[in-house]
């Protein structure tokens, strides 16, 4: 990889034990040469959207806060659980507040899925709900390899908090590279 690229992690697990979280803590040492990743501000504390609110109050800061680290990197990772076949309530929101800013900082971004879950298949339908959000915000958002993390809660340790599985380490790698790569082909 040629130039350096700044990559952020946008964490849809609000809790502290999150094995989401344990995965986007692992992602900066699993980076490639030349990729930085770090992580964005918690959309914990984000009020539920509510256009009165923004009318009357404008946006929260942690969403001005978001959006301008999303606007100065070049590429954003989604970490994410399923909740309910889907896209978490938290998550949703803070992607609803974004959609509505002026400069939408979503529009033209490369994007990148990864969802890990207790279950089997590591929060796929989630995945394919997000894609759908995505394509109303104009988001690049990388096809493929995809990441779903199944059974999670055995490839981290929870002690340190990050993943331990080799071939789970192996497959976020790989990933990163592709999107490195695929992040120098969405900017041509
Ligand atoms: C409200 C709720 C809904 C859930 N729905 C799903 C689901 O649809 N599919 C799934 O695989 N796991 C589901 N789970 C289990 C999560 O995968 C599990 O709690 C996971 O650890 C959450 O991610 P986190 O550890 O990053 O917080 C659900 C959990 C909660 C709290």
């Amino acid at each position: 990889m040629s130039a350096s690229l700044k990559v952020v992690t946008l964490l849809g697990s609000l809790r502290k034990g999150s094995f989401n979280a344990m995965v986007a803590r692992t992602l900066p040492k699993l980076a490639p040469a030349g990729m930085g990743i770090l992580p964005l501000p918690s959309i914990g504390d984000i009020p539920l959207y509510d256009a009165d609110l923004q009318q009357e109050e404008g946006f929260p800061a942690r969403i001005e806060e978001i959006a301008q680290q999303i606007h100065e990197a070049d590429g954003v990772v989604i970490v994410t659980p399923e909740y309910n076949y889907s896209v978490p309530g938290g998550l949703k929101n803070a992607i609803d507040w974004l959609s509505r800013l002026p400069e939408q900082p979503l529009s033209g971004k490369p994007v990148l899925i990864q969802t890990s879950s207790m279950g089997a298949i590591g929060g796929a339908r989630c995945q394919y709900h997000l894609r759908q959000i995505l394509v109303f915000l104009d988001a690049m958002v990388m096809n493929k390899p995809e990441f779903m993390g199944g059974v999670i809660q055995s490839k981290v340790d929870q002690q340190t908090g990050e993943v331990v599985d080799q071939s789970t380490l192996d497959h976020l790698s790989g990933q990163l590279t592709a999107f490195g790569d695929y992040i120098q082909r969405v900017r041509r």
